[in-house]
């Protein structure tokens, strides 16, 4: 067998006689931390404990990405695929074992070509654009396009697709991937493929199956979604006391009936305040109304309201939350802020915590921790009710109330982690009779390598049991189909992290 240091050697010398030199960086290069770390996004992963790449590709065109997997296979290499950088484990960028990987990054490969009409209204976007380039291309084409897509401008395509996306519209139009009309993916042997030549099992898979996986997405065809020229946002700030305990109670039911996917109330938890994000697709006028009927506990008023077009309310939201002339300008800004330290943890929940649980949450841990937050995404609407679990990967929906994020943050490695990490689990912990059980749901998108990661078997390969602890938590049902796909398109496993679908293959 070839030795590491010479297969990296020739891995090396088979990229810079397919790609120009000025797209590669090896740890020798001046520009390699600064490209390294332009989109990382955790602090937690910028220390010298960080397991790094030998080199990264900064491919430019798709065919240096084909040429990368075709390197890559030839020499043992493995590539980790980065499209925004914002992977909570940071896995598009570390390796957690010491390993000889490179980064296919993927950020100059990011045109958006929006197709406004006549006909279906859809957009091309490559994996390495933004939500927020997706957003502003959108935004600039028609005032009444939109596509449901989070709430983190700089948040990658590529990534966000793969994970499914959740957002503030999904109980209208469903999750980002749902809406997912065609993709073109660089499989394990360099081949570009799109819808018709991957096949339907591909595609299914690739829409929220987890990045990393599959191939290397290169881009995405998206159904736009008609919206009205006029949207309202609406926030309430509330602190923490009785009465928010039972208007969260009141919210939690409110997320599944009376059906009215046109509204959307996201609520975020954190220390001694609630915050309850409000958009509605439609009038103040109407929003007033139908709060008054069937949400009076909020009491929202017309003075709540802000109306705007639905990008200035992505930019609004995103941004601001207090400049409604915020520049749009601002959702093209890739730049990161690398001071913070982040560990995240999600949950399901399909029967309400209820007033005293809240009030419990509160006292025991919310109250002691103002660095602990809790974003509670509903669900409910289309994206519940009338898109069936097994449409996408994406198992979360008929039952499901919403989607816990628990995010602690901390600011100085040391002493400050422990605690951070000591508070998320406690609650995390404190939180399991409440939530969702056998599995404990979990979202892709939110990853987090505490609920497992892959044991690589005597064939070299993932197995399929270590794969289906955490893997069942994050696509339920749908796992054992994912890992039946990867057996047909990658069954030596070249596309592989910690948390990749590990191939099924029977025997
Ligand atoms: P990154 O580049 O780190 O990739 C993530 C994973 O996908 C990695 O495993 C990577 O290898 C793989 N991958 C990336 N590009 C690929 C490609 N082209 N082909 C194949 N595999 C690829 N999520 C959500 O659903 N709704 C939300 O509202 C938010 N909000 C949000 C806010 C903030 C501040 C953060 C940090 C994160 C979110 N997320 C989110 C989670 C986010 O969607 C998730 O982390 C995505 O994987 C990030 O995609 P990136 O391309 O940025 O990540």
């Amino acid at each position: 067998l070839p030795s590491l240091a010479s297969s990296e050697e020739n891995f090396l010398q088979c990229l810079s006689e397919k790609i120009p030199g000025e797209l590669l960086y090896t740890q020798s290069s001046s520009g390699f931390m600064s490209v390294l770390t332009a989109s990382v996004q955790n602090a937690r992963f910028a220390t010298n404990a960080t397991v790094r790449p030998a080199c990264i590709v900064t491919a430019s065109d798709v065919a240096h990405v084909q040429d990368a997997v075709r390197c890559g296979r030839r020499h043992g290499v493995r590539l980790r695929v980065r499209s925004g950088g914002h992977d909570y484990e940071g896995l598009s960028y570390r390796s957690v074992r010491a390993e000889v990987f490179a980064v296919l990054d993927l950020a100059r490969l990011r045109a958006v070509r929006v197709r406004p009409g006549p006909g279906e209204a859809s957009a091309w976007v490559d994996s390495g654009a933004t939500l927020g380039e997706l957003y502003y291309a959108i935004g600039m084409a028609s005032p009444t396009l939109a596509f449901p897509g989070g709430a983190c401008p700089t948040v990658g395509v590529g990534g966000y697709l793969s994970g499914g996306g959740i957002g503030l519209m999904m109980r209208k139009f469903g999750t980002g991937a749902d809406n997912v009309l065609d993709a073109k993916i660089v499989n394990a042997n360099g081949d570009l493929l799109d819808r018709a030549g991957m096949g339907e099992d591909l595609f299914w898979a690739i829409r929220g199956g987890g990045g990393e996986s599959f191939g290397v997405v290169v881009s995405w065809k998206l159904k736009l979604s008609v919206v009205p020229r006029t949207v309202t946002v609406a926030k309430a700030d509330m602190a923490f006391d009785e009465t928010t305990a039972a208007v969260l109670a009141k919210w939690e039911t409110f997320a599944l009936r009376p059906f009215i996917p046109d509204l959307t109330i996201r609520a975020v938890v954190q220390g001694n305040r609630t915050v309850f994000q409000t958009l509605f697709l439609g009038s103040c006028s109407r929003l007033v109304g139908k709060m008054d009927a069937f949400f009076p506990e909020l009491g929202t008023t017309a003075g709540d309201c802000r109306e705007m077009s639905w990008v200035r309310a992505m930019a609004f939201i995103t941004l601001s939350s207090s400049d409604i002339n915020v520049p749009l300008e601002g959702m093209l800004n890739r730049t990161n802020n690398l001071g913070t330290y982040v560990k995240n943890k999600s949950d399901y929940v399909r029967c309400a915590v209820g007033k005293a649980g809240w009030e419990s949450i509160y006292r025991e841990h919310l109250s002691r921790n103002g660095a602990l937050m809790m974003i509670l995404e509903p669900h409910g609407g289309v994206v519940g009710s009338v898109i069936p679990d097994s449409f996408t990967p994406y198992p979360h929906r008929s039952g499901v109330l919403y989607n816990i994020q628990y995010v602690a943050f901390w600011w100085a490695d040391g002493g400050a982690a422990e605690a951070a990490n000591g508070g998320i689990n406690g609650l995390y912990g404190f939180m399991e009779q409440k939530v969702s059980s056998n599995p404990r749901e979990a979202f892709v998108n939110y990853r987090d390598l505490d609920i497992g990661q892959n044991v690589v078997g005597d064939n070299g390969v993932p197995t399929y049991e270590s794969g289906r602890i955490w893997g069942e938590k994050y696509f339920m049902g749908n796992f054992h189909r994912l890992a039946t796909v990867k057996g047909q398109v990658d069954p030596d496993d070249y596309f592989r992290n910690e948390q990749s679908i590990p191939p099924f293959l029977p025997v």
